[in-house]
């Protein structure tokens, strides 16, 4: 199959170019689209058939569950059995946002969509582009990641183009995504809301809003027999590069001296080298490739860059990556689940 690549402006969605897209989503294609968080791959949500091509061209399970995409409140309604009044109050905060709601489902919404459960996840994005494209198609969008099942998520047009090119109809070029990191998924369906994958929406944030909010146990620990995460994709290892990541804790000294003297075994080795850094720390590594992740004290800027970073290392061919960790709390558990699944868990204290 031929994909075809435009381009439509965040400022100024062109409408005839959004028509083409939303005409092909009729239609039962598939259109990768920019999001705030990160590029989605659109296909019609209450449609089997475009949901079972989405599984395909990404080589995803088919019981990791996809995401609804929709571009007004009203969309809501007749796709899920009830809100409850928690979900309520965490719309008018955050949505249109990086957030997205697990709803009890309605009965219009196919099991191939939900990979069989009874319950569907819904997000409002506020990418201009997004909107713009989900509006003319008057469908709910689904719409997971647009990466190959196993890929970092991707961030821009041309991650996406390397993945899925030949294999969907049409990837829509609208710049980076601001991001970086997918939306926070929230299970409204029971008694407390519980963050099931951490994002730019944190636990604190909410519970300004609903009070109390609980966190999967799941999220920031190797998934086990016993803590099986209740995001059926939180239970794969992916985020993953080609890199063996391994994260490294302890004071900032420390962790220089270890990282330089790892690589070092590892050159040795005949292995290349990368180093995931911090702007305070980039110039102090020595290491084939360092990229820097931002500054510390900028956690969003980090998030944003932290895929890209991954990708960048493939790319290049690196073998082993090391990187400096984050605190776990606020935006910061985000980056650090990432951080965790790209390294399969892997982390070393330098002290
Ligand atoms: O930011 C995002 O959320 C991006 C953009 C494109 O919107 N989308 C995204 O979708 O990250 P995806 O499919 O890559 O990740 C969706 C996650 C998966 O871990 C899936 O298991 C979980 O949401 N999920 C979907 N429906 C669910 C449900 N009904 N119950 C529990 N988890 C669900
Ligand atoms: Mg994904």
């Amino acid at each position: 199959m031929e994909t075809k690549l435009i381009k439509i402006s965040p400022e100024n969605p062109e409408p005839q170019l959004v028509e083409e897209a939303a005409r092909i989503l009729k239609d039962g294609g598939l259109v990768a689209f920019p999001t705030e968080t990160v590029y989605g791959l659109g296909g019609n949500g209450l449609d089997s058939e475009a949901c079972k091509n989405i599984y395909i061209a990404k080589g995803r399970p088919s019981d990791n569950p996809l995401i609804l995409h929709i571009s007004q409140i009203s969309e809501l309604r007749p796709i899920v059995r009830e809100i409850p009044l928690a979900a309520q109050m965490l719309m008018d905060a955050f949505w249109p946002g990086p957030l997205t709601m697990i709803f009890p489902k309605s009965h219009i919404v196919p099991l191939t969509t939900t990979g069989g459960l009874d319950t569907v996840a819904v997000r409002f994005p506020s990418h201009p582009v997004a909107m713009a494209i989900i509006r003319a198609s008057g469908l709910p969008i689904a719409g997971p990641s647009a990466n190959s099942s196993g890929k970092p998520s991707p961030t821009r047009a041309s991650h996406v183009e390397f993945d899925l090119s030949g294999k969907i109809d049409m990837i829509v070029d609208g710049g980076a995504a601001e991001w970086g990191l997918e939306s926070t998924i929230v299970d409204v369906t029971g008694e407390v809301p519980v963050i099931l994958r951490p994002g730019a929406i944190t636990k604190e944030m909410m519970e300004a809003v609903v009070g109390e909010v609980f966190i999967d146990p799941a999220i920031l620990t190797k998934p086990s027999q016993d803590l099986r995460p209740k995001a059926p994709g939180m239970k794969y290892t992916h985020y993953s590069p080609k890199a063996k990541v391994t994260l490294v804790r302890g004071s900032r000294e420390a962790v220089i001296s270890k990282v330089n003297q790892m690589c070092h075994t590892d050159g040795v080795e005949g292995k290349r080298t990368g180093v995931l850094a911090t702007e305070e720390t980039k110039g102090r590594y020595q290491a084939d490739v360092v990229l820097s992740l931002g500054k510390r004290d900028k956690l969003e800027e980090i998030g944003a860059n932290l895929f890209k970073h991954l990708r960048k290392f493939d790319f290049l061919g690196i073998d082993t990556v090391y990187s400096e960790v984050f605190p776990e709390e606020g935006e910061g558990l985000a980056i650090m689940n990432r951080l965790n699944k790209a390294a399969g868990y892997r982390q070393f204290d330098a002290e």
